[in-house]
C-alpha cells in the first residue's frame, strides 16, 4: 500500500472551534499581529510548536495514575531516569521543568561574560540562556544548511573545518561545544552519527567537553537509519545510543521527542559538574528526584521514552512531512528541502521578495496564514533572531515560517486543508505587506514583540 497511516486509532477528542475569515482579521489586530498573543480557542490548526503539544497514548495517561508523588526518592524518578539511561548512558541525570530549564543550569555552570560557545544552530533559548550569562553563542551549520533548496541529506551537520578554526581562535574562551538534533532553527534538519562523532572528536583534541541539545533525537536517528550509510539495518535505539555514546552530557525538553506534554532534563558524565548542576537545581526547579516535575510526569515521560524509538510511529511522522512538503512544492512555494523531522519551513524572504527582510517577511506570511485559513505558524527569521544585544538589527541568516507538526496529533485532512489555504494563498501573496515593531522586550523579541501592518 502507498499510503502510510496514523499507525494509532483515536480514544479521546477534543473539538476544535470555528471561526471566520473576518472574525480572524480582527482577532490578530487585537494581539498586536503576534501569533503568541493570539488565544488557543481562536485556531483551528495550531502548528506553532511541536513543543509539549503531543497527544499521550493510553499508556502514559494510565502511567500517570501510578505516579508517586514523594518529594524525594519517588520510584517515579528512577523508572524515568532508567527510560532516559535506555537510550542516552550517562552517569546523571537530572529532571527539569522543561528544556530551557536544563539549558539555564548548564550555562550557569558553562557561560559567563567573554566565552564563547559554538553549535551547530542555537535554538532561540540556548541562545537566549547563553547571551544572560554574558557569553556569546555562534552557530557553525554547514553552508548546505543554510540553502533551503539544497538537498543535502544532513543540512544540520557542524561545519568541521570552520569549528576546528573556531576552537583555534577562541581557545580558552570555549567552555564546551554543542550540537543540536535535529537542527530546529534550521528547519528541523539532521545531524549525521558520523558529524556527531566528528564534532565530538574535535572538542575532545581541543580539551572542551561536548553536549547534544537532543529534543528530537529520535526524528534525528530515524533520518540517519533512511541516509546514513551502514544505518539502515540498524535498531533506532541503537543508533540514539551511538548518538549520545560519544558526548559528555546533553540538554533535552522532553516536551519533543518523549511525548510528554511538560518536562526535560540535564545529562552529565563528571561528578563535579552533576553535583553543582544539582545544587543549582535545588534552588531553582526543586529536589533531585522530582526537579520541577509531578511525579506522574515523570511517569508519562518514561513510557514516551519507550514509544518515541517506534519505527511505525516515526515512519508515520516523517511522512507527514513530507507529504506536506511535496504538495506545497508542486504549488511553487518555496518550502526548506528535503522535509525535515518535526515541521514544514517556508522560505518566506523567497517567496515575498518584495518585503525586505527587516519588513519581517516570515511575519507577514504567518499573519496572513491565520487570516486566511485560522493557521498559527511561527516566524523563525529576522523577527526571532534580528535583535542583538547591543540594541541593533540585522536581517537573519533566513526568513523562514515554520508549520511545526505536533505528535501523534493531527490527521490527513488537515495536512489537506493546510494544502488548500497555500492553493488559496497563491493568489493573493504579491499583495502582502511587511510589519514594524512597535514594542519589543531586551531578549526573545518574538514572543512578546506587538507590530503596526505597514
Ligand atoms: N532546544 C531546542 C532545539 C528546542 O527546539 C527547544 C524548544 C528548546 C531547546 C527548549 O526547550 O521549550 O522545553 O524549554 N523548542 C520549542 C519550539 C519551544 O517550538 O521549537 P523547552
Amino acid at each position: 500500500m502507498k499510503t502510510i497511516i496514523e499507525p494509532f486509532r483515536i480514544k479521546s477528542v477534543e473539538p476544535i472551534r470555528m471561526t471566520t475569515r473576518d472574525e480572524r482579521k480582527t482577532l490578530i489586530k487585537d494581539a498586536h499581529f503576534n501569533l503568541f498573543g493570539l488565544q488557543s480557542d481562536d485556531v483551528l490548526i495550531d502548528l506553532l510548536t511541536d513543543s509539549g503539544t503531543g497527544a499521550m497514548s493510553a499508556k502514559q495517561w494510565s502511567a500517570v495514575m501510578s505516579g508517586d508523588e514523594s518529594y524525594a526518592g519517588s520510584p517515579s524518578f528512577y523508572r524515568f531516569q532508567a527510560a532516559v539511561k535506555n537510550l542516552m548512558p550517562f552517569k546523571h541525570v537530572i529532571p527539569t521543568h522543561q528544556g530551557r530549564a536544563a539549558e539555564a543550569i548548564l550555562f550557569s555552570m558553562f557561560g559567563g561574560t567573554g566565552k564563547n560557545i559554538p553549535n551547530n544552530t542555537h535554538f532561540d533559548t540556548t541562545r537566549g540562556n547563553i547571551e544572560a550569562s554574558g557569553a556569546e553563542g555562534h552557530d557553525l551549520v554547514i553552508a548546505e544548511g543554510l540553502d533551503p533548496s539544497n538537498l543535502h541529506p544532513f543540512k544540520g551537520n557542524m561545519d568541521l573545518a570552520r569549528l576546528e578554526a573556531y576552537l583555534q581562535e577562541h581557545g580558552d574562551t570555549v567552555p564546551c561545544v554543542m550540537i543540536t538534533i535535529t537542527n530546529n532553527a534550521g528547519g528541523g534538519q539532521p545531524v549525521s552519527l558520523e558529524n556527531i562523532r566528528a564534532t565530538a572528536a574535535l572538542a575532545r583534541k581541543f580539551g572542551k567537553p561536548f553536549f547534544i541539545d537532543g529534543c528530537r533525537f529520535a526524528e534525528n536517528a530515524w533520518f540517519i537509519k533512511q541516509r546514513e550509510e551502514g544505518q539502515s539495518s540498524r535498531s533506532i535505539t541503537d543508533i540514539v545510543r551511538d548518538c549520545f555514546a560519544v558526548a559528555d552530557g546533553m540538554t533535552m525538553s522532553a516536551k519533543k521527542d518523549a511525548f510528554g506534554n511538560i518536562g526535560g532534563w540535564l545529562a552529565l558524565n563528571d561528578d563535579d559538574l552533576a553535583e553543582q548542576a544539582r545544587n543549582h537545581l535545588i534552588r531553582t526547579e526543586g529536589f533531585p528526584t522530582y526537579g520541577g516535575l509531578a511525579g506522574r510526569d515523570l511517569e508519562a515521560l518514561a513510557q514516551g521514552l519507550t514509544e518515541i524509538v517506534d519505527e511505525d510511529y516515526l515512519r508515520y511522522r516523517i511522512r507527514t512531512n513530507t507529504y506536506i512538503v511535496d504538495k506545497l512544492d508542486a504549488l511553487g512555494v518555496p518550502v526548506v528541502k528535503p522535509a525535515g523531522g518535526h515541521a514544514v519551513f517556508i522560505d518566506a524572504r523567497a517567496w515575498l521578495p518584495h518585503i525586505p527582510p527587516l519588513q519581517y517577511p516570515g511575519q507577514a506570511l504567518a499573519v496572513a496564514l491565520y487570516e486566511l485559513g485560522g493557521i498559527r505558524g511561527c516566524e523563525i527569521g529576522t523577527v526571532m533572531f534580528g535583535a542583538h544585544p547591543d540594541g541593533t538589527e540585522t536581517p537573519a541568516a533566513m526568513d523562514l515560517v515554520r508549520l511545526a507538526i505536533p505528535r501523534r496529533t493531527y490527521t490527513q485532512s488537515h495536512a489537506d486543508y493546510l494544502v488548500e489555504v497555500f492553493e488559496e494563498f497563491v493568489e493573493h501573496k504579491d499583495s502582502l505587506t511587511g510589519f514594524q515593531i512597535t514594542r519589543q522586550p531586551d531578549l526573545m523579541r518574538h514572543f512578546t514583540c506587538q507590530f503596526e501592518r505597514l
